[in-house]
């Protein structure tokens, strides 16, 4: 019996530390969400598929899985550049997002980059306030 605990115990310890970062990850994505839906959803749809000619999609977009400044510095700037993203050319605005604190903007951007068929790392409030500069 005290043997079966013995490994038991071994098994969780395994477990656990091998998990540490999806774990830290996994924490991220309940609030990225609710950022989401208050902050995105309404422009780029609840399955971030965007809406044609109008929104762009966040799913399985390079712009989103890629660079995390350049992804970070959208979120807190906005943009108001013509965009191309599978060959589809966006000219509506998006608005500023620098309202959102850095834990939100880090918090919502694992959110995506972890769903909708994304599988993209986390991004942390420190890498946030590294871009922002504060
Ligand atoms: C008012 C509508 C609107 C809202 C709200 C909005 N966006 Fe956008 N988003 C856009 C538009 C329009 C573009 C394309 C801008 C352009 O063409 O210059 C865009 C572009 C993007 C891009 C780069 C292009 C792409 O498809 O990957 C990302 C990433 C993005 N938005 C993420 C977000 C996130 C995260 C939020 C919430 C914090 C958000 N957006 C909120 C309308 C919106």
């Amino acid at each position: 019996m005290k043997k079966h605990f013995f490994y038991i115990t071994i098994c969780c310890i395994l477990l656990t530390s091998a998990i540490p970062l999806s774990l830290a990850q996994q924490e991220q994505i309940d609030p990225g969400k609710s950022v989401y839906e208050k902050h995105c959803l309404s422009c780029h749809q609840a399955d971030g598929s965007g809406v044609p000619g109008m929104n762009p999609p966040l799913s399985k977009v390079s712009w989103v899985t890629g660079n995390k400044t350049k992804l970070i510095q959208t979120v807190l700037n906005g943009i108001s550049t013509p965009l191309e993203i599978d060959g589809e050319v966006y000219h509506n605005p998006m608005p500023s997002h620098d309202l959102l604190s850095n834990q939100q903007i880090a918090d919502v951007l694992t959110y995506i980059r972890s769903h909708f068929g994304n599988t993209a790392n986390a991004v942390t409030a420190a890498e946030v306030k590294k871009v922002r500069g504060k």
